[in-house]
């Protein structure tokens, strides 16, 4: 099979994870969360004491955590100086602070490159999804992809993900987090102009999926 790397952004509750692990483990790509090293630098940051509203602070502690992603579709993981992250990277408090964290140019810059070395290393190819894969980490993508939903739909798959929460209280916090990640300055949730935008709103899951692979094969 030729190596193929694979750009899927979009806003949150779109199903953007759920996709791109299924499409990875399809067609034997590793896979690439870049939300949950954002969400990992944040927890560091909390865990550390730094305010995460005080840019400069966050600035001159971003080299400092040593963050480490597992690419294996069917388990993809994610360490914190060697500690496993992935339950507390999920928690509201990372999820309420992460968008803040992640306007920071430092922040971007240092995992930006990252992510470009884990794909340099991606011996099949690669399915990495986020914000701004495919307009600024992997603008020669071979395949972008930007998913949307309405935000009630959004909102309505994140809260049965997160069992006994508020669907309004889940959609407003969507759109205030959506709203930060497009207006910030550096690299912004953005769909690229050579992206092939997917509207899940009306889709399931393995509609989605299907799409994408078929998306993926007319490249290969
Ligand atoms: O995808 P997820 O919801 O886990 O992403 C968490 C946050 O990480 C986003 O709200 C955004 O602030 C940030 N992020 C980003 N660029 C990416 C991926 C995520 O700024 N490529």
């Amino acid at each position: 099979m030729e190596s193929v790397i694979v750009a899927i952004d979009g806003p949150s509750g779109t199903g953007k994870s759920s996709t791109s692990k299924a499409v990875a483990a399809k067609l034997g790509l590793s896979y690439l969360d870049t939300g949950a090293q954002y969400r990992a630098i944040t927890w560091w940051m909390i865990s550390n004491g730094v305010d995460v509203h005080d840019a400069d602070a966050v600035a001159n502690a971003a080299a400092k955590p040593v963050i480490v992603s597992g690419t294996d579709p069917a388990r993809p993981t994610i360490t914190v100086d060697g500690a496993d992250a992935a339950g507390p990277i999920r928690t509201e408090e990372v999820t309420s602070k992460v968008s803040a964290v992640s306007a920071v140019p430092e922040v971007r810059s240092l995992i930006t490159e990252l992510q470009r070395s884990i794909a340099r290393s991606a011996e099949h190819g690669i399915v990495v999804e986020g914000r701004d894969i495919g307009t600024t980490v992997l603008p020669d993508a071979d395949l972008k992809i930007f998913l949307t939903a309405s935000p009630e739909a959004r909102a309505a798959r994140r809260s049965g993900e997160l069992k006994g929460v508020d669907v309004q209280a889940t959609k407003e916090a969507l759109v205030k987090r959506d709203a930060a990640d497009s207006s910030r300055k550096t690299s912004p949730l953005a769909k690229a102009d050579d992206a092939v935008e997917v509207d899940t709103t009306e889709l399931t899951l393995d509609q989605v999926i299907e799409c994408v692979v078929t998306l993926v094969d007319e490249k290969r």
